[in-house]
């Protein structure tokens, strides 16, 4: 996705140079042809057992991205109201698409049931009394899946860790049993499914056995007790390579849990991609607007910060970040930052950079998930401009913020 051509940095057929002057910096470019690939890729892993892949929305959610992987074929996990309502006008299938997070609202489980998704992913037992009222009200038959906490540690950053029992995710394997057989007496409820997630940006395959295999062991043991479940959900967390470090092997991941579902043909697998299907997809391309220097440290401050990309403040993430031309090299080691007034305001830090200096152009790489879709307004900062990048062709498909959207709203 990403290359010199001529010692200027491309994106396929598009200059980052010619992007960011017609479009402005900050800017977030994705490449149609690296989302495509990365879904082929995902599906071409694990084809053998014809998975629903239920694109994780959260980490981008821009309704063209969205539209692009339906049109692929892909289903939808959402976390809200708000992503349902993007997950229907963006195309994806409500028979495809799945509903997770740990506080639904009334009317967040009302909005699902009437939309007709595949099932409702429950986190709790006060959520399973919920969804049956809201069942009832409306004279259906909910179709849930319950989250089982398999208290399996994925062994990646504390902040997106969610398979122990010490976070807030899902139930542990007593009360997810306890769900299921009072549900399976209800009128309104109807379990289709198990999910589990254990984490993100999970790198190994060794969290995803375990889990696989507290997924199987209890299903059999609902078996015993009549009730069989027809989708077995094993959640998203496939990690990405930022440069350092290795990507999950995801046909090693697909062989995991072939191995430890077999008993379980006849059912259909489900898989929550988000990240690996958008990250490398992404870039941030952000102006350089001044150099400083502290006895301490060199400063490179460019006009995107932690407004636009949280994830090196939030989690310490380790982006690369490129220089758009490649001339004037050595020079020595730069933090690269943003202008916003928190001392975590940085997007890299001891980088070698090169000569680089107020104008030049910067891409920070593996921006497409958990970017745009984790940006605010902080410091009244106005959210980037998206673009798609199509071979030679960029399409704006979210125009910049102005200054009257952010004061939008306030009374
Ligand atoms: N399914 C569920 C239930 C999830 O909670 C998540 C992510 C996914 C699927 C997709 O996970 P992925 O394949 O993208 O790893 N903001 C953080 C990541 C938070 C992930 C939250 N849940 C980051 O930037 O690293």
């Amino acid at each position: 996705m990403f290359s010199y051509r001529r010692g200027r940095l491309f994106m396929d057929g598009v200059s980052a140079a010619a992007a960011a002057d017609r479009f402005g910096t900050p800017l977030f470019v994705y490449s149609k042809r690296a989302v495509a690939e990365a879904f082929s890729r995902i599906a071409a892993a694990f084809k053998k057992a014809d998975p629903i892949i239920c694109y994780a929305m959260k980490a981008n959610s821009n309704r063209r991205i969205c539209g692009l992987l339906a049109g692929l074929g892909a289903g939808a996990e959402v976390v809200s109201g708000g992503e349902l309502t993007r997950a229907l006008a963006a195309g994806f299938p409500p028979e495809k698409t799945v509903f997770s997070g740990v506080g639904k609202t009334e009317s967040e489980l009302s909005l699902a049931l009437k939309a007709g998704i595949l099932f409702v992913i429950v986190e709790s037992e006060g959520e399973l009394d919920l969804l049956e009222a809201v069942a009832r009200g409306l004279g259906r038959k909910a179709a849930f899946a319950v989250r089982l906490n398999p208290g399996v540690d994925a062994h990646t950053h504390a902040h997106v860790t969610t398979g122990t029992a010490s976070t807030k995710f899902g139930v542990e394997r007593p009360q997810a049993f306890r769900m299921y057989l009072r549900a399976a007496k209800s009128r309104h409820l109807r379990p289709l499914g198990i999910h589990c997630h254990i984490g993100s940006q999970v790198t190994t395959v060794g969290p995803y056995r375990r889990a696989a295999r507290a997924v199987s062991v209890f299903v059999a043991d609902l078996e015993r007790k009549g009730i069989s479940l027809g989708f077995l959900d094993l959640g998203g967390g496939m990690g990405v390579s930022y440069g350092r470090g290795k990507a999950l092997d995801l046909a090693a991941m697909a062989r995991v849990l072939d191995e430890e579902l077999a008993s379980w043909r006849g059912k259909r697998l489900v898989i929550e991609p988000g990240r690996c299907l958008t990250a490398q997809a992404g870039a941030l391309i952000t102006h350089v607007l001044y150099r400083k220097k502290t006895t301490k440290r060199d400063f490179v401050v460019v006009d995107a910060g932690m407004s636009d990309l949280i994830r090196p403040a939030l989690y310490g993430a380790e982006h690369p970040i490129w220089r758009e031309s490649r001339r004037g090299g050595g020079g020595g080691l730069v933090d690269v930052v943003g202008p916003v007034c928190e001392t975590a305001d940085h997007l890299g830090r001891g980088l070698r950079l090169g000569a680089c200096a107020p104008g030049d152009i910067l891409a920070v790489l593996g921006a497409g998930a958990y970017g745009f879709s984790m940006s605010s307004q902080y410091n009244s900062r106005p959210r980037a401009a998206e673009v798609l990048v199509d071979g030679k062709t960029a399409r704006l498909i979210r125009r910049r913020e102005t200054a009257a959207d952010l004061i939008r709203g306030e009374l």
